[in-house]
């Protein structure tokens, strides 16, 4: 009762964490909070292209299966994460081993088939993962370079052919509030669009520091992108600090938190406010910024933090 779920429920809001298949497997306790606490999910690795199709034309589902079936056993929804992106591609997958026209083709067929096999089971997906520098330049990549911009329209086209009902996404992180990235996202979706594109919302990962402060124009940003008549989500929710963690940074991580579902539950079209793992036990965070920690709303032992009881109260008292 006293849960983020319960709390959630009735606010248009959906709750939800990204999924780590090793925990939910060996840990018991992680697996009962994914139940109880979150009516939405997000794979952490196991829908990347490295992990679905790790040799050319061998498909491994197994583990993206897994988490739908749990999500279907606890009456939750699946985000899926993530169609076309730079990062955790399969070693296969390489600019000198395919002609332009071929990777066109490999990008299609992967598209299409990820998005047929999950059909119905998986609501918004995000297609198009981190394609903009911070100054508002496309990011250089294998698709950038073999296909021209033209590959974002086209990944839309081909992941609305596969699946028309699912919700389709750009994400990105460091894109929460108005500044030169989120500008740049904000053309690309009227330009798409105005070209009857199929692309139904804006991700914002929300992947934020105390020691960086917070973007105060997060509603702004939220509400040009509901102008457009496009859903916004906050996909990858974490505050981290530099450690050790002390009770100033974590009311400050509490803001951090709450204020991106605060600006959520303003927007008219804000539908999903996921977390990037809801537990320090495996959070991301302390393999890749070094002294740094402490992310997400529960410790190691998995007591709730202030992040938790802002997130909760936030969604009680509106
Ligand atoms: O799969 C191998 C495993 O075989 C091996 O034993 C193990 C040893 O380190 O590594 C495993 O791969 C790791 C993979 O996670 C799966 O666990 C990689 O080393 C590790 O780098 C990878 O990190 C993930 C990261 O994306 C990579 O890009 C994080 O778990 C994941 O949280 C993170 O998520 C991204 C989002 O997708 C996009 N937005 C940013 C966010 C944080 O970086």
């Amino acid at each position: 009762p006293d849960s983020l779920r319960a709390a959630a429920r009735g606010s248009g809001v959906r709750i939800g964490t990204a999924v780590d298949m090793s925990a939910l497997s060996s840990d018991a306790a992680y697996r009962a909070i994914v139940a109880s606490d979150f009516d939405s999910v997000t794979a952490e690795n196991v829908m990347k292209w490295e992990a679905i199709e790790p040799e050319r034309g061998r498909y491994d589902w197994a583990a993206a299966d897994r988490l739908v079936e749990f999500a279907r056993a606890n009456g939750q929804v699946v985000r899926g994460h993530t169609l076309v992106w730079h990062n955790q591609n399969p070693s296969w997958l390489t600019e000198s081993a395919f002609t332009p026209a071929e990777l066109r083709q490999i990008l299609r067929d992967h598209i299409k088939t990820q998005v047929r096999h999950f059909k119905g089971k998986v609501y918004q997906w995000d297609v198009v993962n981190e394609v903009f520098n911070e100054d508002g330049t496309l990011r250089d990549t294998i698709w950038l370079r073999a296909l021209g911009p033209g590959y974002i329209a086209d990944a839309f086209r081909w992941a609305h052919e596969a699946d028309p009902k699912a919700k389709l996404y750009l994400n990105d992180y460091n894109n929460e509030g108005v500044n030169a990235k989120s500008d740049a996202y904000y053309a690309l979706t009227k330009q798409l669009r105005s070209q009857g594109v199929p692309i139904h919302g804006y991700g914002m990962q929300g992947h934020l520091g105390v020691q960086y402060g917070f973007p105060g124009t997060v509603f702004d940003n939220v509400r040009r992108f509901d102008a457009l008549g496009v859903q916004t989500a906050f996909t990858e929710v974490d505050v981290r600090m530099i450690l050790p963690v002390d009770a100033t940074k974590e009311q400050a991580q509490a803001y951090g938190f709450g204020t991106l579902l605060q600006a959520c539950l303003l927007a008219r079209h804000c539908v999903s406010y996921t977390v990037w793992g809801f537990t320090d036990r495996y959070s991301w965070v302390p393999g890749v910024f070094d002294g740094q920690g402490s992310a997400t709303p529960y410790t190691e032992d998995l007591q709730r933090k202030p992040a938790y009881q802002a997130l909760r109260n936030t969604f009680l008292l509106g």
